[in-house]
Formats: structure tokens, C-alpha cells, sequence
């Protein structure tokens, strides 16, 4: 079908593309208090564009928390008798470190090999402008073919606190019949991909304190508790070496795959191989035996230990024994799983096994539920027919190991179901150096959304 909007599009992409650059110039580090700033221009900069394509009541909705970040609200409400989407995505970003490994600089945006390379590239800030690019070709053309409200947020990347609240309120401002979220990816290049589920997640501190102060390891060693002992003690029980988590009852509530979405799964182009050494880079994959790689990363839970700070980190040699050491340790949860019983049964036991002399504690930074879409619905049904008219293909329907949190919250508090329509591919260093996002994926994208929004509102 041909179609004005995407005409407009295609017209106009190079100037879609360098306005991206700017968007990815500006620092917007949702975890690093002094880029919170830079997090709140990345919203009026997002607020500003809303206004200028023709947006209406386009507003920054403050998050009341310390430390939060502006989300930002528009909507266009003139398609009477169409459904109503709620398009979601986020402005900020991830850390940038180890900032030595980036072959040009994260927040200097630079076009390599088919790519723009830049932190928030991909993960999520080029995202959102292909969804800010979409409506803006369709305004400019006639007008929305649907009703549509965007809500963005600024502090996706540490767990999403200030939008929680806000969606659970249940806002008017959010009544709507679908969501559609731009941050996942597609399972190959040029292959059309809907994600249909994510896992959840509980992030926490795990702290372990032994004397009252540093102690000379020589005059002490022997008769006082190490913490970093014990805390290695105890990390060496949360998960066996086969990848299974020894918590009791972890996986008393896991969901199985069902056979037909297992059997779908086996006809995806996946090389085990391949992504061993193109994507890990490891000698071998690890984890639970019996389980193929895509039902481990989609389908299991898994629990991963991100860094251990204290103690004497620095060059050269300190003979001390540190009185405290920390672990920041998180579980994914899949399906049927939940953030609050996840996390008792971790404090339970982890209380349980502590060594003899230290004190553990361990505190709940943030959470997400899991999430699986039903896929018999109007909306993927249309999602599925943009996407052929784009990328002229049959689109495969994945699950992500990844976490989006507010996914669950629009179910559970607004009724909508998602539609997770993302256009990343496999190996864009989301999160590390050189991320990047392919300009096929960007340019294709945005034509991509734009007969989404027509198909939905046919
Ligand atoms: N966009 C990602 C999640 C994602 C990655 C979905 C790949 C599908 C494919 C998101 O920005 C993210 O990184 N989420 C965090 C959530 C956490 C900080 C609560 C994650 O998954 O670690
Ligand atoms: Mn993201
Ligand atoms: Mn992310």
C-alpha cells in the first residue's frame, strides 16, 4: 500500500537522521545524579519536538522520588471512533563505562559501517525517535489515523520508579486501548520480529559486615571474620555450576513454555555457535542442561552477580581486612513469577546461610514483573501486516530475556495490551561500548511504525 506518510518519511529521512544526533549528544544517564540535567534537556528537547509536529497538551510530568526524572506526556485525540494507542519508550541511558573501549565517543554520534554509533543509540533513544518520526509523517500528511497518547520516561534504565506510581494511579491522561513500545529488537536483520515476552526482574544489595572497623590482616587474620569470605560463601549457594538457582521453592511458580511456542522457537534462525563466539565471546555457553539457549535466556530464571565494591581495590597491595563487603546481585523472573515472593525467598535463605561472625542484609533496589502477551489480538494481527508490507516477510514472534518493567503495569493497572515493536538487532551493544543502532533498521523502522499506526486505526 502506498502511503502519504511514509513518502514524507522517506523524503525527509536525512533530516530525521541528524536530528537524532542530537538527541543522542545530550548525556541523559538516568543512574549518575549529575546527569540529571542532561536528563531533564533530553525531555524538553523530546517535549519541544511533540510541539513543533502538533502535538497537544504536551507536558513534563514531574517524578516525585529522589532523584527522578521528568516524564514526558502528549497526546492527539482527534480520530473519533478510532482506538486509542499509548506509545511508550525512554530518553534516558545507560552508564558509559568502560569509556576507553568506545572506537568514537558515546555521546559524539558517529555514522560507521552502516550504523550511528552513540550510547542510547539503539537502547532507547533512537527508538523513540522513529516512534516521535512516525507521527510527525503522519500529522504532516493528514493527520493520525488513530488516537494517540506518548508517554515517555526518563528513568527506564534504574527501574522505573516515578512511572510505577504514575501508571498505577491510573491516570485519565492514560485511558487507552493498546500500548505500543519501541525497545526490543528483531531476531535477525531483515527479519520482521514482534516480542511477545520479557522476563522480570528484582535487583539488590547484598551486604555482609564482620569486625567494627578495617583490621591489619596480620594481627588480625586467623581470629576475625573476612566478609569478603563469607560473602563468596555465600554466593557460591544461590547458584550451583550448571546455572540452577538454590534458593527453595525458586521455581515453584515458573510457567512452562507452551508446546506450540517451544516448537516456534526451533524454527528460528539460531546458530548456537555462532552466537557463542559473534555475540558471548566465551569458550563455551553455560547453564541449565535440558534447555536450549533461547529457553534459557527467555524462559528461566537466572541470577547474576554485577560487581563486589569494598575493601582495597587500588593498585599495589593493602594487607587489611575489610569490616564490610557488598554484592549487587539480581534475579530475572519469567512468567507466573512474582518480584515480591522472588525476593522473600532470597532473604530467607540468604539469612539462612550466612557464616558464623558477620551480619547480612540485603535490600531491594528495584523490581519489574514478568510479561507475556496474548498474541490474538486486533493489534499484533496489524503489527503483523505493516510488517510485511515494510520487510515483504512473515514476522517471527519472540520472547526477550531482557526487562522492560512498565510492560506488566500497563496490563495490570491500564487493561492494554503491548505491542512490542522494535527494531534493534542482536548485536548492538546495548549497554556497552559501542553501541550502536543499523540505519536500515532506523530508515525501515519509521516506515514500519507509521503503517502500524495506519493499520490500527483501519
Ligand atoms: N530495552 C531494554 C530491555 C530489552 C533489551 C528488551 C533487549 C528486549 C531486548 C531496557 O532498556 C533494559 O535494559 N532494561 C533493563 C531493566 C532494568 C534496569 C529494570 C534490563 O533489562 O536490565
Ligand atoms: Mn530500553
Ligand atoms: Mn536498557
Amino acid at each position: 500500500m502506498s502511503s502519504p506518510a511514509v513518502a514524507f518519511a522517506r523524503e525527509n529521512h536525512a533530516r530525521f537522521l541528524d536530528e537524532l544526533k542530537d538527541l543522542l549528544r545530550i548525556p541523559s544517564i538516568s543512574t549518575l545524579p549529575e546527569h540529571a540535567g542532561d536528563c531533564r534537556t533530553a525531555a524538553e528537547t523530546l517535549a519541544a519536538e511533540f510541539r513543533r509536529i502538533g502535538m497537544e497538551n504536551v507536558r513534563l510530568i514531574e517524578t516525585v522520588h529522589e532523584g527522578g526524572h521528568p516524564m514526558v506526556y502528549a497526546d492527539w485525540l482527534h480520530a473519533a471512533g478510532k482506538p486509542t494507542v499509548l506509545v511508550y519508550g525512554h530518553y534516558d541511558v545507560q552508564p558509559v563505562d568502560p569509556v576507553d573501549e568506545w572506537l568514537s565517543p558515546p555521546f559524539e554520534p558517529t555514522e560507521r559501517n552502516g550504523n550511528v554509533y552513540a550510547r542510547g543509540a539503539v537502547d532507547d533513544k533512537g527508538q523513540v525517535w522513529m516512534q516521535v518520526k512516525a507521527l510527525e509523517s503522519l500529522l504532516a500528511t493528514g493527520g493520525l489515523p488513530l488516537n494517540v497518547r506518548v508517554l515517555l520516561e526518563g528513568e527506564e534504565e534504574v527501574g522505573g520508579e516515578g512511572i510505577a506510581a504514575y501508571v498505577a494511579s491510573k491516570p485519565a491522561d492514560l485511558k487507552a486501548d493498546f500500548a505500543l513500545v519501541s525497545d526490543t529488537e528483531m531476531f535477525a536483520p531483515d527479519l520482521p520480529t514482534l516480542c511477545v515476552g520479557l522476563r522480570g526482574m528484582i535487583y539488590t544489595e547484598l551486604e555482609v559486615k564482620g569486625a567494627k572497623t578495617d583490621l591489619h590482616s596480620g594481627m588480625y587474620g586467623g581470629a576475625a571474620p573476612n566478609p569478603f569470605m563469607a560473602l563468596a560463601h555465600i554466593l557460591a549457594k544461590l547458584k550451583d555450576e550448571n546455572g540452577h538457582i538454590l534458593i527453595p521453592e525458586f521455581y515453584g511458580d515458573v510457567h512452562a513454555p507452551s508446546q506450540q511456542e517451544l516448537d516456534a522457537w526451533k524454527s528460528l534462525p539460531f546458530d548456537e555457535e555462532h552466537y557463542r563466539e559473534s555475540e558471548v565471546g566465551s569458550k563455551t555457553l553455560v547453564g541449565e542442561e535440558g534447555y536450549t539457549v533461547l529457553e534459557r535466556t527467555w524462559a528461566r530464571p537466572t541470577l547474576e552477580v554485577h560487581g563486589m565494591p569494598g575493601g582495597f581495590t587500588g593498585a599495589g597491595a593493602k594487607t587489611v581486612i575489610p569490616a564490610r563487603a557488598l554484592a549487587k546481585v539480581s534475579m530475572r523472573l519469567v512468567p507466573n513469577m512474582t518480584p515480591a515472593k522472588a525476593f522473600e525467598q532470597y532473604k530467607a535463605y540468604v539469612e539462612k546461610i550466612a557464616p558464623a561472625g558477620v551480619d547480612v542484609s540485603v535490600r531491594l533496589i528495584h523490581q519489574g514483573d514478568p510479561c507475556l502477551i496474548p498474541v490474538d489480538n486486533q493489534y499484533i494481527q496489524a503489527a503483523v501486516r505493516a510488517m510485511h508490507d515494510v520487510w515483504g516477510k512473515d514476522t517471527v514472534f519472540i520472547r526477550s530475556g531482557g526487562s522492560i518493567p512498565i510492560v506488566g503495569d500497563f496490563d495490570r493497572h491500564l487493561g492494554l495490551p503491548s505491542v512490542m515493536l522494535g527494531f534493534g538487532l542482536p548485536d548492538d551493544n546495548l549497554h556497552a561500548p559501542n553501541e550502536k543502532f543499523n540505519l536500515k533498521n532506523f530508515r525501515l523502522g519509521i516506515e514500519s511504525l507509521v503503517r502500524f499506526l495506519e493499520e490500527a486505526g483501519a
